[in-house]
């Protein structure tokens, strides 16, 4: 299996439950190594920008606004398999929907407020991941 690197983000709701540790937990002792690391609050803008391909989707707004109602913390995770092992962790978008044991099926408590983002594949990935950081703010380890 390759090595990938993937974008992960600590939503606000997380971030307002204090468990970015708990959830940096379950990436580190799942295979997957956290490369780069930064808390920040979105602009309207930014998080618009990010979410653009979900533009025209009747819950854009809402998404937006969720996301920029406090600081958020994004990561760059980094480890075999890392896009589909860090969806796995995470669990289904909605946490009604999520496997047992999943991020979201523990820390999360609706569609919206659902915790983490995790890239959805190799394209959204590098994407994702230049949208935050700059190549030399990634660490090699
Ligand atoms: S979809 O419906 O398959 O396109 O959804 P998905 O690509 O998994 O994620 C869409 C992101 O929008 C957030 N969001 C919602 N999705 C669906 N329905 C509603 N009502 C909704 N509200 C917010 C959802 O949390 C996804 O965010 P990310 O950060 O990508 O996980």
């Amino acid at each position: 299996m390759a090595v990938e690197r993937t974008l992960s983000i600590i939503k606000p709701d997380a971030v307002g439950k204090n468990i970015v540790g708990k959830i940096y937990s379950r990436f580190e002792s799942n295979g997957l190594q956290i490369v780069a690391s930064r808390m920040l609050r979105l602009s309207d803008v930014v998080a618009g920008g990010f979410y653009a391909e979900h533009r025209e989707r009747p819950f854009f707004k809402d998404l937006v606004e969720f996301m920029t109602s406090g600081p958020v913390v994004v990561q760059v995770l980094e480890g075999e398999d890392a896009i589909a092992k860090n969806r796995e962790l995470m669990g289904a978008t909605n946490p009604q929907e999520a496997a047992e044991g999943t991020i979201r099926a523990d820390f999360a408590s609706s569609i919206d407020a659902n915790a983490v983002h995790g890239s959805d594949s190799a394209a959204s990935a590098a994407r994702e991941i230049a949208y935050f950081f700059a190549a030399s703010e990634i660490c090699e380890r």
